[in-house]
């Protein structure tokens, strides 16, 4: 068998086609700089021979399964072949058929120049095949366009009737200004996201009168008439050039420079929600969302707060009055907010002679805790005395209230005397936080507790089964997940003494980690918003810009927010300049805190 290195360099169909031109090669030879190489003991040139000669004058209709029923042409060089095939086929179908094909917005004029002096306004369709050719064009609305009474339908079934690859709207103004009014752009903007999402794009909304037009794909490029729908072998889609040309903030900032922040009176021996260290807490904004919430809620018969962390927004609105919904996913907090929010029975009484019963238990002896938390994020005596208290709660509780109290009483005194930064992604290098562990008795008013509901649930999943008037929405704004910042408390609540590893010393969390934390964040927050019924949606979420530490960059982008609270109503936003309480690592600290609120009406 000649290999083709041995065939004489002027004769290989490569060097004959540069030399020559196409023209000089035979059908094989083309195939075979198609194919480029054979097999071995079947050069390309045979196995070209013995495509050429088995599909004959067939060759144009050739598929790839017939192709690699060759021996020597596998699928690569299957595809390339029918590619090739294809595309040529395509031109020549373009060049020949009598199809009308669309290119750009002169096109479009030229068949529908009947609509440009009609008395009433209409909405015409252009279907089009994937190669912009006409398939139908329709009238699809006669009348003032309106998007609350034209429905997507009207379009989009005729195109899956038709197989349409994608339409163009066209639409007369008898008034002869071609300016889209804001239904217009309303109409544009609903009937793009349908096409979006039934996978039929829209690629130009054209507003026609006697004398002009105003294309939206034309402006939206920014180019002037002679622009081609498709360019650079891309079809344009108004979608996407609308989500490129929205503004980031369509409407006002209400800047508030109000200081509220006042001191509560501690009592001694008693411990208060807001005493804790916690990551995101809102504890000193909680006038200025008092007062958005007043001025554009007024009274309020129920609030869920479905982030709660702490809890103290709920605290804030409690009254027998007003019924507080608190949820939390991590055990720690649902264990504090039914401690504090949900125990509607005073039994205080019997719960501080069993705290006074915790702080004098003797604990001499190494425990689960003690052995892995002990010398690290605690001295070894406090580390010791929190494991014996633990086991001993679980002894002595007589009911679920009690044990909540009991724990949350334990969770508000190991905050106190743990040698970290107010977080357990790590201790501090030296031990010096060594105050002896003392419990202290919840300083609260169990009778505004009325018909309060406290749940440990996924946000997502309990937005589902909840209204409420208000919906306060505080979702974790970056990457770092509450479940490894809280991780030491999440093991003692839990209580049931899992491995650990790492310096860190942290259990598997694995499954209390927050969609809001990830990528999915927007996609989480949109589910969110879209099974939420209620009146009012308060949501904070903060401004952070990317800073050097990428794990502190806001999860969801402002443009996304809007989007999203705005399918549910109008949005205002409320920003106050604001320190928080990060984990040491700031990214910067011109922090704003900012509350979008919606009030839904759709
Ligand atoms: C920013 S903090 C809330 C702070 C709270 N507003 C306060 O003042 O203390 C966010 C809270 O959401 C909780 N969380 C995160 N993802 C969650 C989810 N998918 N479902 C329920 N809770 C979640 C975290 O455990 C954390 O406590």
């Amino acid at each position: 068998m000649t290999k083709i290195k041995d065939i004489p360099k002027v004769d290989r169909p490569r060097e004959r086609f540069l030399k020559k031109g196409p023209d000089a090669l035979s059908k094989s030879d083309l195939l075979a700089i198609l194919l480029g190489s054979g097999i071995k003991g079947k050069n390309v040139q045979k196995l070209s021979q013995q495509v050429i000669q088995k599909f004959g004058k067939g060759f144009l209709d050739i598929s790839v399964d017939d192709l690699q029923k060759i021996s020597g042409i596998g699928q690569a060089k299957a595809l390339q072949v029918v590619s090739a095939v294809s595309l040529v086929k395509r031109f020549y179908q373009e060049e020949k058929s009598n199809e009308l094909i669309i290119k750009n917005s002169q096109d479009v004029l030229s068949l529908i120049y009947d609509l440009r002096d009609k008395k009433k306004e209409h909405l015409v369709c252009l279907y089009l095949n994937a190669r912009n050719g006409l398939l139908k064009k329709e009238v699809v609305s006669v009348g003032l366009l309106d998007k609350t009474l034209l429905h997507p339908r009207e379009i989009f079934h005729p195109a899956t009737e038709l197989n349409a690859a994608s339409v163009i709207l066209v639409h007369n103004h008898p008034s002869g200004d071609t300016t889209p009014s804001e239904k217009d752009t309303q109409v544009v903007e609903k009937i793009a996201q349908a096409g979006e999402i039934m996978g039929i794009p829209v690629i130009d909304f054209i507003i026609v009168s006697e004398n002009e037009h105003y294309s939206f794909c034309e402006k939206l490029k920014k180019t002037g008439t002679d622009f081609d729908y498709v360019a650079d072998g891309t079809q344009a889609t108004l979608f996407d050039l609308l989500e490129i040309e929205r503004p980031v903030y369509e409407m006002s900032v209400r800047k508030v420079e109000k200081h509220y922040f006042q001191p509560i009176q501690q009592k001694a021996g008693y411990f208060q929600l807001q005493n804790r260290r916690y990551l995101g807490n809102k504890h000193k904004l909680l006038g200025f969302i008092e007062d958005i919430i007043s001025e554009k809620c007024g009274k309020i018969d129920s609030l869920c707060d479905i982030f709660s962390g702490t809890g103290v927004v709920g605290e804030r609105f409690n009254t027998p009055e007003v019924k507080i919904i608190s949820n939390d996913f991590l055990y720690a907090n649902y264990v504090c907010l039914n401690a504090f929010l949900g125990v509607s029975k005073d039994i205080l009484a019997s719960v501080a002679n069993k705290i006074s019963h915790l702080n004098n238990l003797q604990s001499k002896d190494d425990n689960y805790f003690s052995k892995h938390f002990g010398g690290t994020y605690f001295s070894l005596e406090n580390a010791r005395k929190i494991g014996a208290i633990r086991e001993e709660i679980d002894r002595i509780a007589e009911n679920e209230d009690e044990r909540s109290l009991l724990i949350c009483s334990l969770l508000y005194a190991v905050d106190k005397v743990a040698n970290t930064v107010g977080h357990y992604d790590a201790f501090r290098k030296k031990l010096d936080t060594v105050q002896p562990l003392k419990l202290l008795v919840p300083d609260f008013d169990y009778s505004r507790n009325k018909n309060n509901k406290v749940y440990r649930e996924d946000a997502n999943a309990l937005i589902r089964k909840i209204t409420c008037d208000v919906l306060y929405i505080d979702p974790p704004y970056n990457s770092r997940q509450y479940s490894d910042a809280y991780h030491l408390l999440e093991n003692l609540v839990e209580w049931k003494k899992p491995a650990v590893v790492g310096i860190g010393k942290k259990m598997d969390r694995s499954h209390i980690k927050s969609s809001y934390c990830l990528k999915n964040a927007t996609q989480a927050f949109e589910d969110l918003i879209m099974n939420a019924k209620c009146n009012h949606i308060l949501l904070s979420y903060n401004n952070t810009g990317d800073s050097k530490d990428g794990r502190s960059n806001a999860r969801m982008k402002d443009k996304d927010i809007l989007r999203i609270l705005n399918s549910k109503g109008e949005v205002e936003i409320f920003e106050k300049e604001y320190k928080a309480f990060t984990t040491g690592k700031s990214n910067g600290d011109d922090n704003a805190e900012r509350i979008f609120y919606c009030k839904v009406t759709k």
